[in-house]
Formats: structure tokens, C-alpha cells, sequence
């Protein structure tokens, strides 16, 4: 058994129980942002709180916060089993994917979890990102503000989270892209966002200069912010509008293409590079069993039709999209 009480007035009713002996010490007090839950050994005098069923983690065992999240929600014990076990954790919001069974619970889950995680701001993702310019579908489940600066890698990045997606899935890219990078080297960066790449290579790697394209104008205000918060601004040049039209030609020794469709925007890309050639980073979908040879194919095509001839330097297997499908970056070294 448990005693709900508001947050403000937990001390004098845990002075009072703990002097009436009905406080149970064997377990763990929980707290949220507006209550604090208090395991009892029996019922508490009338008006001090809510009773509420349940009990907290025994004192002395560091309790998973899945496991705090699944005891604390106060949704029907069939449902339980339908809890996310995963989450996006950026700085200090969360989001979560609820199967649609949970529906009717959604904020009471959403505040189990942020107590749990301790977070104040929980977002349900919807979708996952979706169209050209990547925007995640969202519904806000709990607290007020969904801008947050996630750090990674020694590199932050500030965004809204309910309309700016961030794929916790990239991360190991995102920090390859930063040790790929040789000091002194021209980089462009075609599809830029809120300097997923662009910052990590400006940040660990030694360029002369970034030119970082954005079409989005919510994530290019973002993208500019996060200049000036890592300090890079001597290096990265933020660039306004679709990469085939704001993009500088003849300038890069590497290029980063980190979108899907990316194989559309090869004759940029190739126009892109110094005449003498560079590194192209081709991100794409491809069927599992057609790694690499479905997009290397693509690839050679379009380098053949721009003029170029170019090897496949390396492929990375970025993550899982969907059944069969993976996210791949081909490394094309162009002539
Ligand atoms: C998929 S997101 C970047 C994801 C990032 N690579 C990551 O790892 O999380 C692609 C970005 O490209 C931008 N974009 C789409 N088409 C564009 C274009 N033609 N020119 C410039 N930016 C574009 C979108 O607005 C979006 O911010």
C-alpha cells in the first residue's frame, strides 16, 4: 500500500508516519515531479494523502527504469505487458512509441515514465520521420517544452523534438563522419538538418570549411544555433535553401549525402567535388540480401553518366529501417 501526497507537503507527512511507525523502511520512497509515493505497513490517518495499491523497489536494489516505468503506471495489469521496454532519450525529453491499446492511457504512462527517467517533457512519436524534409509525427503527452539539447559525442544539439527528428539509430555514423573528415579538407554537406554530421566533423575533425546545406527553415535556424553553441563558426558555413541550387560547385574533397534519396541528387554531388575527385558518403535504403550491390549499381551508373569513374571504398551497414531493409552508406572514392 501506498500514500499519494503532493509534493510540496511529502516532508511533514513522511515526519508523521515515520513517528506513527507506519512507514514502511524497507522500501523505496518514489517521487515524480507533483507527488511522492510512500510504502506503507498500514493505513495512514484520514486527509494526509490517496491510498493507492502498489509497492515500491526494496531499498538496497537499483531498480531498471523499465521496470520503475511498468510498477508506477496505473493502467490495468492486462496492458502492462504492451509497455515500450525502448525509448528516445534527447536531454530532457522523451519519446515514446504506445501501441494504440494504450490510447486511453497515454498520459498516465507518459508520466510514469518521466518519473521513472526523470524527465519533465514526454512526446509520443507517432510515425517515425516522414517526406523530403524528415518531419517526425508527434502528439505531446506531458509537460510544456520540447526544445532540448541533446549531447553526443562532445557536440550538442539544440532542436525541437516534437518537429525535428533525431535518430538515436545514426549515432555511430554520425560519429564515423567526424573521425572520416582530414585536416584541411573542403567538406559539403547536402542535407545538413540541425548539423547532425556537419558538427561532429567541425567539432573532431580538422576542415578548413563545412558548407552545410538546409532546406527546412525550422531546422536551419536550428542548424545556425548550433554553430554558434559549439563554437564552430569559423568552420561551418550554414547554406539556406535546396542543396542542387545552394551547394558551391568544384569545391569539395567530400561530400555527405545523408538522405534516403540521396541517388537523386548524384550529378550535384558530383559537381560538387573538386575536378580531381574526392569522397562521396551515399546514404540509401537497400534490401538486406542486396547489400551493396543494388545501390553500388546505382552509383556507377550515375558517376558514369556525369563523366566520373570512382571505386566503392567501403560500405557501412548504418541500421535496420524495416523488414529486409537496411540503411547503408556507401564510401565512393570519385576520379
Ligand atoms: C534525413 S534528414 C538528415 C538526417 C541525418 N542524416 C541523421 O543522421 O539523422 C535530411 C535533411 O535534409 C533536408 N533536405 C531534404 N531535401 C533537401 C534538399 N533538396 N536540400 C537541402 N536539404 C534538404 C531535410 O530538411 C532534412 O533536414
Amino acid at each position: 500500500m501506498l500514500l499519494r501526497v503532493d509534493r510540496r507537503n511529502a516532508g511533514p507527512a513522511i515526519a508523521r508516519l515515520r513517528a506513527m511507525g507506519t512507514l514502511e523502511r524497507g522500501r523505496l520512497i518514489r517521487r515524480s515531479k507533483e507527488w511522492v509515493e510512500i510504502p506503507l505497513l498500514a493505513p495512514p490517518p484520514p486527509g494526509l494523502g490517496q491510498i493507492v495499491e502498489g509497492e515500491t523497489a526494496p531499498v538496497g536494489r537499483q531498480v531498471p527504469p523499465y521496470e520503475r516505468a511498468v510498477s508506477s503506471a496505473r493502467i490495468p495489469a492486462g496492458l502492462r505487458r504492451l509497455l515500450p521496454d525502448k525509448w528516445e532519450r534527447l536531454g530532457r525529453v522523451l519519446l515514446l512509441r504506445l501501441p494504440g491499446r494504450l490510447e486511453g492511457h497515454k498520459v498516465e504512462i507518459a508520466r510514469a515514465y518521466a518519473g521513472a527517467l526523470g524527465v519533465q517533457t514526454v512526446i509520443r512519436d507517432l510515425s517515425g520521420s516522414r517526406g523530403v524534409l524528415r518531419e517526425p509525427t508527434t502528439e505531446l503527452l506531458l509537460g510544456e517544452r520540447t526544445e532540448t539539447v541533446h549531447k553526443e559525442n562532445y557536440v550538442r544539439y539544440c532542436f525541437d523534438a516534437a518537429s525535428i527528428m533525431f535518430s538515436s539509430g545514426n549515432m555511430a555514423e554520425r560519429i564515423r563522419m567526424g573521425k572520416a573528415v582530414r585536416p584541411g579538407e573542403t567538406v559539403v554537406d547536402m542535407f545538413a538538418g540541425i548539423g547532425y554530421f556537419s558538427l561532429q566533423m567541425a567539432v573532431h575533425g580538422r576542415p578548413k570549411a563545412v558548407f552545410a546545406c538546409e532546406l527546412n527553415p525550422v531546422s536551419f535556424r536550428y542548424l545556425v544555433q548550433n554553430i554558434s553553441l559549439n563554437k564552430v563558426g569559423r568552420i561551418v558555413i550554414p547554406l539556406e535553401g535546396d542543396c542542387r541550387e545552394v551547394a558551391p560547385e568544384g569545391v569539395a574533397d567530400r561530400v555527405v549525402m545523408g538522405h534516403f534519396d540521396s541517388l537523386d541528387f548524384l550529378p550535384k554531388a558530383l559537381r560538387v567535388l573538386r575536378p580531381e575527385g574526392g569522397v562521396l558518403h551515399v546514404h540509401c535504403l537497400s534490401r538486406k540480401d542486396r547489400i551493396p550491390q543494388e545501390a553500388w549499381d546505382r552509383v556507377r551508373r550515375g558517376m558514369e553518366e556525369g563523366g566520373r569513374r570512382g571505386e566503392l571504398v567501403h560500405c557501412e551497414r548504418v541500421k535496420s529501417f524495416k523488414p529486409r531493409v537496411w540503411h547503408i552508406v556507401l564510401d565512393v572514392g570519385v576520379k
